[in-house]
């Protein structure tokens, strides 16, 4: 039995599965973000803990004869968060989250540094680990001065598990102090965000063990002596690991409350001018890269809020896919990252009529979604990335026509995974299997089954390409106006 332990923004989810890999019982607790000013976003590491240790008893309550022959728990969680802890293992102030934007300034400063974007193989993002202890330096020197170790939120549970301070190649290459393409901390690097290696976890493969469990802390969960916690990997490290895109061609298109397209690569292909992340895979020797756009359902959601109707009344209101629809909707309601990298530009309508219905804002709404999606399809291919098809997941797959839609823009055949589990938690049980066993995550990550396959809609194919050379040409138009 082996458990894999995902730290999400908006909760914990705990799951157990058989040393197969099949799901068996899984538990989640609902976690807090705190917004003190605007573009601040924090929590508190008690708080995972707290919330960690809910899910874990609550799945001992469902499971106790399985929990007590658990040999490996794995974890997976929420990338860039810096926590910072004291010579002690004390946590010096609140995690400054993934989407957190205060430190815009030392992030362009260290982007424009020499190396930084060869090494790193990405763009200094705000939400990254290296400008924000920048920022802590600034703006709370005393605390920076007490600073022993930095972890990855996913790594502080880690070190509540066994006491160790160590990290993974996939989490560790959101930070801007690893050498991504070398999988090992940069003095060249650190040197750039004035930190230095002792300040540094330990950096092994998600595949990797960490130690044993302590055990008073095993104890205290209802799991036996010895279970042993492995690395784990970044959320989207870890989801790759639970659909089984671990090699190129294998890839998944990600319709959650933000979007992400993300291809497995066999080497490492960086193209930071795109906006496009390059990152270690969880697994060893592999890479994965990703585009990411803000607001995806998130888009759909503010209609659904400001129309008062619920996002799939609005969806099904759209039966057979239609042309492209005369209203256009740039979806930067939160700014974006790929292929724009800009947190400033904001969403906009173009192209209002009066005869512009809900069903035509809808069309809208998930069309501009669906061509920003392209957009980062569009940059990874950039990058030599080829994709041929790709898993479908997320809660805005629920929406047959927008998979319709999003088959027709991407132009690819669009799989939708048989109900079941395929997260970041099966990811990180898989990794825990990986690690404890020795077995070879080529056969642990296995591929999901698939219910269906969307094809793009050859009638409409042309219509949405030429839309898209639109759409594209919006994003310069709006920036001009704001
Ligand atoms: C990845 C990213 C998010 C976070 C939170 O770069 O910022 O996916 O990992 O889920």
């Amino acid at each position: 039995m082996f458990i894999g332990l995902d730290l999400g923004t908006s909760g914990v989810r705990a799951l157990l599965v058989d040393d197969g890999g099949m799901a068996l019982a899984s538990a989640d607790c609902g976690l807090e973000v705190s917004h003190p000013h605007p573009g601040w976003s924090e929590q508190d590491p008690a708080d995972w803990v707290a919330a960690s240790r809910s899910a874990l008893q609550a799945l001992n309550a469902k499971a106790p004869a399985q929990m007590a022959r658990v040999r490996g728990l794995g974890l997976s969680g929420q990338m860039h968060g810096a926590t910072v802890l004291d010579a002690k293992g004390s946590v010096l102030r609140p995690c400054i989250l993934w989407n957190d934007t205060r430190s815009h300034a030392q992030a362009a400063a260290l982007d424009g540094a020499a190396d930084v974007r060869a090494l790193s193989g990405n763009i200094v993002f705000p939400g990254f680990a290296a400008p924000k202890l920048m920022w802590m330096a600034a703006h709370e020197p005393d605390i920076f001065a007490q600073v022993a170790k930095v972890l990855l939120p996913k790594d502080y549970l880690s070190f509540w598990l066994t006491g160790r301070a160590v990290s993974d190649m996939s989490d560790s290459a959101g930070t801007s102090w690893l050498d991504v393409g070398d999988r090992g901390w940069s003095d060249r690097l650190l040197d750039a965000g004035n930190m230095r290696r002792d300040q540094m976890p330990d950096v092994i493969e998600g595949t990797e063990v960490v130690g044993p469990m302590r055990a008073d802390v095993a104890q205290d969960l209802g799991l036996p002596n010895g279970v042993l916690v492995v690395a784990g990997g970044g959320d989207n490290a870890a989801a790759a690991c639970g659909v089984g895109a671990l090699r190129d061609g294998d890839g998944f298109v990600s319709l959650g409350t933000s979007g992400v397209i993300l291809a497995a690569r066999d080497g490492f292909h960086p193209d930071p001018g795109s906006a496009v992340h390059t990152f270690c895979h969880a697994v060893p020797n592999r890479w994965y890269q990703m585009g990411v756009m803000l607001a995806a359902t998130d888009s759909l959601n503010w209609l659904a809020k400001i129309t008062g109707t619920p996002p799939a009344v609005l969806t099904g209101a759209l039966t057979d896919l239609r042309p492209p629809a005369n209203a256009r909707f740039l979806p930067y309601l939160s700014g974006e990252r790929t292929p724009h990298n800009d947190s400033a530009v904001r969403g906009a309508f173009v192209g209002l009529d009066i005869a512009s219905d809900r069903a035509e804002l809808t069309q809208a709404v998930i069309e501009g979604v669906s061509f920003g999606l392209r957009d980062s399809l569009e940059a990874l291919r950039g990058t030599g990335a080829d994709l041929s098809s790709l898993l479908a997941i997320g809660g805005g797959t629920g929406s047959r026509y927008w998979v319709e839609l999003l088959s027709t823009v991407l132009g690819l055949p669009l799989q939708l995974p048989a109900q079941g589990e395929f997260g970041a938690a099966l990811g990180a049980a898989r990794l825990a299997i990986c690690g404890v066993t020795g077995a070879d995550p080529a056969r642990i990550m296995a591929k999901p089954d698939i219910a269906e396959t969307i094809d793009p809609n050859p009638n409409l194919k042309s219509a949405f390409d030429d839309a898209y050379t639109d759409f594209r040409s919006s994003y310069p138009a709006l920036k001009a106006m704001l």
